[in-house]
């Protein structure tokens, strides 16, 4: 509609600057909301100075580190990338029983690196809420943000966890979104933390993985392909799965003393191999990451016009990921840093 509104006048020099300006404005600003994740699970990998070259080469100006690696840290001084902080899942125990665990972590990741752009603290990484390091998330988070207080970088640094959308036990349609019951337990405490501390929700959400356990979603839906709304839902009509699962999210922490928290998609990604021959090309990851890039400057159905920060997994292709053969191939790069397709982070 409005593209045929422009096409259908012969524009004046000064609306057209104007449009122009206000383009290059829109992509100066919202460039910024991309981060890609710096997983290491591959022995061929660049080393950590070529990967952040490449950050920079392509522009892209957030990282997600899943631990504390020395020589990405060490690589990572002096440069502006902002960086997303992981506290392995093996570290939650302890750092959830000793405030000096959690200060010496934090003098020694965060503090030691003051010329590293820390942004958030991811501790725990899509923890099983019923599983045994369930209940070391809570208390690990707390311990995490009074080092970061006590190091007076509560007001740069956010303290959060990573969850999934299987902590939904409703998602369909998104307003009926809400959370199993027997993960309130591990999730209450997790909401009141980030309520109590202006801290977002990190979440990992992948339309490709609801995709392929329900073969009822339309592979255009899961693309960002769809031409119109699929999905209605009351005033809200859903013409992709990405919207639909993070409304689902916004709808249940609504329903559990969340409403004003925000959400971070801590993953997002589309494998370009190892699955369904017609599902995990080079082509539908090139289509779902490009289209992911554009679409997460603006918001959700229910947050229009709020840019959602999104961080895409992953860097590189990973040989040592296990799981399914899809695993390893979740990579904008291979190791020896060509492309895997053409990706514009612009
Ligand atoms: C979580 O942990 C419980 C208890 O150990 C287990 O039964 C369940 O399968 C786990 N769920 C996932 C998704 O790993």
């Amino acid at each position: 509609m409005a593209k045929s509104n422009l096409l259908g006048k012969i524009p004046s020099m000064v609306s057209l600057m104007l449009l122009f300006g206000v383009l290059t404005a829109t992509l100066t600003t919202t460039g910024a909301q991309i981060g890609v994740c710096y997983g290491t699970l591959g022995n061929n990998l660049p080393p950590p100075q070529e990967v952040v070259s490449l950050y920079n080469q392509y522009n892209i100006q957030k990282m997600r580190l899943y631990g504390p690696n020395h020589d990405a840290l060490q690589a990572l001084r002096g440069s502006n990338i902002e960086v997303m902080l992981g506290v392995e899942n093996e570290r939650l125990q302890d750092i959830s029983s000793s405030q000096d665990s959690a200060n010496n972590w934090v003098q020694n990741n965060v503090v030691n690196y003051g010329d590293v752009n820390f942004k958030y603290i991811a501790v725990g990484n899509e923890v099983n809420a019923t599983g045994p390091e369930a209940p070391y998330v809570g208390p690990a988070m707390e311990k995490i943000q009074n080092a970061i207080s006590s190091a007076g970088l509560a007001n740069k640094i956010k303290v959060s966890t990573a969850v999934y959308p299987i902590i939904l036990g409703e998602s369909y349609p998104p307003s009926k979104g809400s959370f199993r019951q027997n993960y309130r337990p591990f999730l209450d405490p997790i909401i009141g933390f980030l309520v109590g501390n202006k801290s977002p929700l990190l979440l990992n959400a992948y339309p490709y993985f609801s995709y392929i356990q329900s073969r009822d979603i339309s592979l255009d839906y899961a693309l960002f392909k769809s031409p119109s709304v699929i999905v209605n839902d009351g005033d809200l009509g859903y013409q992709n799965l990405f919207d639909a699962i993070l409304d689902a999210v916004y709808s249940a922490l609504e329903k559990a003393n969340g409403g004003s928290l925000k959400i971070v998609v801590s993953e997002s990604g589309w494998p370009s191999d190892g699955g369904d021959v017609q599902v995990t090309t080079k082509e539908n990851a090139r289509i779902y990451n490009s289209k992911l890039i554009q679409h997460v400057k603006g918001g959700t159905p229910k947050k229009p016009g709020s840019p959602i920060e999104t961080y895409v997994f992953a860097m590189f292709n990973e040989n040592e990921k296990t799981g399914e053969p899809t695993e390893k191939h979740f990579g904008l790069f291979f190791p020896n840093k060509e492309p895997v397709y053409p990706i514009d982070f612009n």
